[in-house]
């Protein structure tokens, strides 16, 4: 009997047992892993994408993801992702990459930035200072981010993204700036910054 979602019919339990169990049509969950996989791997042109301990440890998992021998692994585009032009620009990324929530909020931070008479450095800082969040990794953002566009910006800019990681979580009274509610939303009322975290303020403050 066809189970309708492309897998095997399956009437013996994930522990392979037969007999007294009784009989079931639902996939288990490492049949449905599978049949994932599968199909991925089909709309690749039957390579697999060899995900990183990185993109596992998001899941709580310290693993690469397992190789398959005789399998290829995808090396270049990723046809499931819009294409990117030949010569990409940030906008291309902001296009096709990038979250389009983070997009968002970036977006309005340097129109905010412009609207109210910002330098073009502090306008470029806005545009970018969640690049991280919005196209490769959320914790310690500001570090990651400011290291993405180091090459390419004046370094006041590089400096403001990385900043923004620590001073976010200090309030400063001289230039206005209150505790986020939304990180007390975020990250709850009993939320302290890690000492690395202390550290960084501790080092921008006398910077400044
Ligand atoms: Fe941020």
């Amino acid at each position: 009997m066809d189970p309708g979602w492309g897998g095997t019919d399956s009437t013996v339990n994930e522990r392979g047992g037969g007999g007294e169990t009784p009989k079931r049509n639902v996939p288990t969950l490492s049949e449905r892993a599978d049949e994932i996989e599968r199909r991925q791997m089909q709309e690749l042109g039957e390579r697999m994408i060899g995900k990183s301990v990185l993109f596992n440890l998001a899941n709580g998992k310290r693993i690469f993801s397992p190789r398959k021998y005789g399998v290829r692994l995808l090396m270049g585009d990723d046809s499931r992702l819009p294409p990117l032009p030949a010569k990409p620009t940030l906008l291309d990324f902001f296009r096709c990459r990038f979250d389009i929530v983070v997009q968002e909020h970036l977006l309005r931070s340097a129109a905010l930035a412009r609207k109210d008479g910002h330098s073009d450095k502090v306008v470029l800082a806005c545009l970018l200072h969640d690049i991280a969040s919005a196209g490769f990794i959320r914790a310690d953002h500001g570090y990651w981010g400011a290291q993405l566009v180091e090459p390419y910006v004046d370094e006041d800019v590089s400096w403001a993204i990385r900043a923004h990681q620590a001073l976010r979580f200090f309030p400063d009274a001289s230039v206005g700036y209150e505790y986020p509610d939304l990180c007390r939303t975020m990250f709850g009322d009993d939320y302290r910054p890690g000492p690395y975290i202390v550290a960084a303020y501790m080092l921008k403050q006398r910077q400044s």
